[in-house]
C-alpha cells in the first residue's frame, strides 16, 4: 500500500513566503507530490480537522489563526511518509524542535509553528478525504 501523508503550510508560513523552502525538502527528500492546492480554510472544515482539540483553551485562538489568511495544502506520497515527515516537521512546540526541521528551522513560538503534518497513518487517511476530493490526486508515474 502506498502511504500518503497530508502536510499544509499554515497561514504564517504563506504569509512569510516559506512555501517554496517547505516543498522543496519533501522534493529533495524523495516524495511524491499527489495533491496541491492554496484556499482559506473555512471554520467547518477546520473544526472537523482538528476535532480532538475542541476542548483545549487555545482552541479559540487556533481557529482564528488557521482562518487569518490562506494555507498551501498538499499531499505527499512515499514510504513511510508519515513517520518521515513527523521527523522533517519537527516537534509541535518550535522551541523543542531540532534544528534542521522545519520547525526548528523557521519557528519559535508553539501557536505559529509554520506547518501541520499528519500524526498516524488513519489520521492521514482521514485529513486527506477532508481536505482533497479523490479527483484531485494524482496517482503520476515517471515511467509511464
Ligand atoms: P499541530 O500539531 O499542527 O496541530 C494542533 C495545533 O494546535 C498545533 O500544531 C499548534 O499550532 C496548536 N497548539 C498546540 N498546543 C498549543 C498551545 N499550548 N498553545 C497554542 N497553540 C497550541
Amino acid at each position: 500500500v502506498r502511504e500518503r501523508t497530508l502536510i499544509a503550510v499554515k497561514p504564517d508560513g504563506v504569509h512569510r513566503r516559506l512555501v517554496g523552502q517547505i516543498l522543496q525538502r519533501f522534493e529533495r527528500k524523495g516524495f511524491k507530490l499527489v495533491g496541491l492546492k492554496m484556499l482559506q480554510a473555512p471554520e467547518e472544515l477546520l473544526s472537523l480537522h482538528y476535532q480532538d482539540l475542541r476542548k483545549k483553551p487555545f482552541y479559540p485562538s487556533l481557529l482564528h489563526y488557521m482562518t487569518s489568511g490562506p494555507m498551501v495544502v498538499m499531499v505527499w506520497e512515499g514510504h513511510n511518509v508519515v513517520r518521515t515527515s513527523r521527523i522533517m516537521v519537527g516537534d509541535t512546540n518550535p522551541a523543542e524542535a531540532r534544528a534542521g526541521s522545519i520547525r526548528g528551522d523557521f519557528s519559535i513560538h508553539i501557536s505559529r509553528n509554520v506547518v501541520h503534518a499528519s500524526d498516524s497513518v488513519e489520521g492521514a487517511q482521514r485529513e486527506i478525504q477532508l481536505w482533497f476530493h479523490g479527483k484531485e490526486l494524482i496517482d503520476w508515474n515517471c515511467s509511464d
